[in-house]
């Protein structure tokens, strides 16, 4: 199973939170990623929310979200754990993604509750959206720091993590919690993580194998040897 963050991304042009770069250099998460700011003021979040849904709706999966749907179709990746809430796993034909974070392309009413699904691209194009049902007001349906990952999809994550053999851990700074927290248990358990990632983080230590490389990079070479130089082939 493969399990991704920020990072995974990075190549698409979307920028990461942490590492060079990292969005977290111009904005603070406290005034934008959380249940209180958007008490406060709804429509900078909003704001914020919208020009990070444009960026990702120009960008196109890469060679790793790629590689990762194809090996799930192949039968050798049994899915995808992710912190990532831009939708490009998706887009790439990955079928079993868990969204620990939720989705930008989902919102969700900030008083009755109900969700609505936005397509891949479709950016609300009113200031404040409000809900049809109620005229609430509507927040994306990301998991805002301060705020619990829902039980189904954390249940669906630690699952995958039981059944896994070996976890790909791709482009996460490990800083987030309690997603975190699944590699690192797994690891306890003895099974073998494999962190793809240019720099060193947090999970590096309970990996046993480290690939210190963009991941397109990798995932490009990884597919080439374990298909074009035949070692697959017969699967
Ligand atoms: N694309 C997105 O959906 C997106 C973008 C930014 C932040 N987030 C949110 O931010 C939180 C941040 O945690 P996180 O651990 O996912 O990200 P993070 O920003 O904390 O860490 C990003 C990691 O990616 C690595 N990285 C950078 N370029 C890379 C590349 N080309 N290939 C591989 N690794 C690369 C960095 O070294 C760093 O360790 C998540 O919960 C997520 O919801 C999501
Ligand atoms: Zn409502």
């Amino acid at each position: 199973m493969a399990f991704t963050g920020a990072g995974a991304s990075a190549e698409a042009g979307i920028p990461t939170f942490r590492g060079k770069g990292g969005l977290w250099d111009k904005y603070k998460p406290e005034e934008l990623a959380t249940p209180h700011a958007f008490s406060k003021d709804p429509k900078k979040v909003w704001e914020w929310y919208k020009w990070r849904m444009s960026i990702i709706s120009r960008a196109k999966p890469t060679r790793a979200h790629e590689v990762l749907a194809k090996w799930e179709e192949r039968g050798i990746l049994m899915g995808v754990v992710t912190q990532n809430v831009d939708g490009l796993h998706q887009v790439a034909g990955s079928k079993n993604v868990v969204e620990l974070h939720g989705s930008v392309w989902r919102v969700r009413c900030s008083s009755c509750g109900i969700k609505y699904d936005l397509e891949f691209g479709r950016i609300p194009e009113e200031e404040l959206p409000t809900c049809r049902r109620c005229h609430g007001l509507l927040r994306p349906d990301v998991v805002w720091f301060g705020e619990p990952i829902p039980h189904d999809q954390f249940n669906r994550a630690q699952k995958m993590f039981s059944e896994a053999e070996v976890i790909l851990v791709i482009g996460t700074s490990g800083a987030v919690m309690p997603a975190a927290m699944l590699p690192i248990n797994a690891a306890m358990e003895g099974k073998v993580l494999i962190e793809i990632n240019p720099e060193e983080t947090n999970l590096s230590s309970f990996s046993t194998i480290k690939i210190r490389e963009p991941a397109g990079k990798a995932f490009d070479k990884l597919d080439k040897i374990l298909w074009e130089e035949g070692s697959l082939e017969d699967r």
